[in-house]
This record gives C-alpha cells, structure tokens and sequence, in this order.
C-alpha cells in the first residue's frame, strides 16, 4: 500500500486553495492508503508569528482538518515540531542540497521581493524541510496544489540525489496525488492570482454566511462581454474557476451560456457562486467550535498521530542514518 503524505502550513484559517488543492483529496483516500497528514508549523516560524499565535493556530487548524473530514482512526494527524526525526533529515539533507537551486525557486523569490527584510536561511531551505517531511516517511504521493508542484519536484531531486550518493535505494521519488483535471489553481477574489493567507483575498472555511457573500459579491470583475462568445478575461475566468470547483456542472454551463450571448449579469452569478460556496463550508464551519473547544478530543488525536508519525519516521531515519556512516561505539 503507498504511504500519502501532505500538510498545510499553520497561518491564519484554512481557505478555499488549501481545502481544494490539498485538504479535499486527502479526506478522499483515506480509506485506499496509509496516510499521514501534519501541520507544518516549523515552517510557519519562518514569518516569526508571536509565540502566543503560534501554539492558536496549530490548535485551528487541527480543528479545520478534523472538520473537514480528516478521520484520526484512518490518518495519522500530527504536528510537524513534535516528530524530532523530521529536523535530523533536514540537516542531513542540508548537506546535499545547493544554494544555487534554493535560490532559483519561485516562492524564494517571490518572499524575497516581498519581504526583503526578512531573507531568512530558514526561507531559502524551506523546500529542504518540505522535502524531509515527505521522506522522512518515504511517501510515494503526496496531494498537493499547483504552487507546491515545483517543491515536490526539488523533494524528487533530493530523494535521487541521497540514493546515488550512498548507494541505496532508500527513498522513492514521491509525486502530486490529483484527481480528473491536474493539480488546482485557486483564484483569488481580487482578480488575479492564487488564493493566498497573506493575500487577504480568500474565503475561509471559518467564515459564515454574511462574510461569504459580501466577499464573493465585492470579488473584481469587468464591464461585461460585448461581442458574443470573446474570450474571458482573467478576473472573469477566476470566478468560473471558482464556479467548477463549487457548483454543478449545469450551473456552470448555465453561465456559460449567458456569458456567451453576452446576456450575463455578473450580480446573478456572484450570488450563485456565493450560495455554492456556502453548501460546502457552511457544514464544515458547523463542526469547527466544537471540536476545537474539546481539548481531551484533541490531545488525543495529537498523541496518536505523534506516535504513528515517530515510528515511521523513526524507521526511515534508522535506514539514513546507517547509509550516512553513522556507527555506535
Ligand atoms: P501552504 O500552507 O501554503 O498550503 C497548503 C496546501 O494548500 C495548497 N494551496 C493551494 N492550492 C491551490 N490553490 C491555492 N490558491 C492554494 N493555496 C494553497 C498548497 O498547494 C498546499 O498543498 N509548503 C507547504 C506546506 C508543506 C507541505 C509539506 C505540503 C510543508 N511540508 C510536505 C506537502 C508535503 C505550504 O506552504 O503549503
């Protein structure tokens, strides 16, 4: 059975891009894998969030996982800082991975026009560490969405790189787990770009009703189509992005239709996408107090995941640390 692996950085609340391309296909295979799904709050430290935030939003968004439908008996649910094994692979794997292709990574670069301040080590090596989170387990697919395709691929470099340098195959080389269509690219409300926590451009699956709807109705859009069947601009196009991924296929068709005829009333749609959105976070929001509330329900599920995660990573480091040289007097 392939191990699946994925995790979500500890920031704010889970959005729209986090439960699409990552959190919805996780909760889908639970049943067909041996799944480890973690909360990556080392890396979270890279923006130096306040000591008293930091712990708040491992605990939301264990809450958020466990709401959307991450079961603890099928998946070992765990906090990246609580399995040591992860940062002794990030070490080693320090050692074999090259400043030049750290530097050349988008998300580097991009941190580093927005935060020129902050250029932090712990920024340039963050694919090393996303790296030892997959193989630490020796997972062969790991869902993840279409920002994180080129961290994947580096994780692929490091796992070929490890085995060719000591001879062994000890690591598989893991990749996207994607349902029909590729990896996904969630819009953001604000006509261009991805869904982001920093982006201040997201719906969250903690917002409620009201928020939902004022968002969606304020998203950016055009000044209509003027000629039958033109192509969408992009901001348009964002919102048909979002449609597919909440609404029936006839909805989307519907609009599709109207935007063709050039009969489309971008309020009609808004609405609709808002009510759409709604169906799928408003269930998920119901469980998110509740089970966030129940400290007992939650220290449990963290001691178990913690468990399973420190066994198989513990293996795997026994399996690295022998290839390495590492010998006991
Ligand atoms: P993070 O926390 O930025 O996002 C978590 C997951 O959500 C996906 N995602 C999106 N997908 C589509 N459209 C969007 N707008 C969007 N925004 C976020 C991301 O692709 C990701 O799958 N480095 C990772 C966390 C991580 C990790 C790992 C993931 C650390 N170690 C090991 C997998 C395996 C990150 O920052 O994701």
């Amino acid at each position: 059975m392939d191990t699946v692996l994925s995790g979500i950085r500890s920031t704010g609340h889970l959005h729209l891009g986090n439960y699409f391309g990552a959190l919805r296909n996780f909760v889908r295979i639970q049943d067909e894998y041996k799944c480890f799904f973690f909360i990556a709050d080392l890396h979270s430290l890279t923006t130096h969030p306040h000591p008293d935030d930091f712990h708040a939003s491992v605990k939301t968004i264990l809450a958020e996982y466990l709401a959307a439908g991450l079961d603890p008996e099928k998946s070992a649910i765990y906090i990246q800082s609580d399995v040591p094994e992860i940062s002794e692979l990030y070490v080693l794997l320090n050692m074999i991975a090259y400043v030049g292709e750290l530097e050349r990574t988008v998300t580097f670069k991009e941190k580093v026009r927005q935060n020129p301040n902050n250029v932090n080590a712990g920024l340039l090596t963050y694919p090393v560490l996303m790296a030892s989170d997959i193989l630490a387990h020796r997972a062969q697919r790991v869902p993840v969405g279409k920002d994180q395709e080129q961290h994947l691929e580096l994780a692929r470099v490091f796992a070929r790189r490890f085995n060719n340098m000591y001879g062994e195959e000890i690591f598989p080389e893991p990749r996207n787990l994607v349902f029909q269509g590729g990896a996904v690219k969630v819009p953001g409300l604000d006509g261009s770009g991805k869904m982001g926590k920093s982006n201040g451009n997201g719906v969250y699956l903690y917002d409620d009703e009201k928020t939902i709807t004022k968002k969606v109705m304020k998203a950016v859009t055009d000044s209509g189509p003027t000629e039958p069947n033109s192509p969408m601009p992009e901001v348009i196009q964002n919102l048909f992005t979002l449609m597919k991924l909440v609404s029936d296929q006839s909805t989307v068709d519907y609009f599709t239709e109207k935007w063709n005829d050039c009969s489309i009333r971008y309020g009609d749609l808004k609405k609709q996408l808002a009510a759409d959105i709604c169906k799928v976070t408003l269930p998920i929001k119901e469980k998110i107090d509740a089970i966030y509330n129940d400290d007992a329900y939650l220290s449990k599920v963290v001691a178990s995941g913690r468990e399973r995660a420190r066994e198989s990573a513990g293996a795997t480091l026994s399996l690295v640390r022998k290839a390495v040289g590492f010998k006991s007097f």
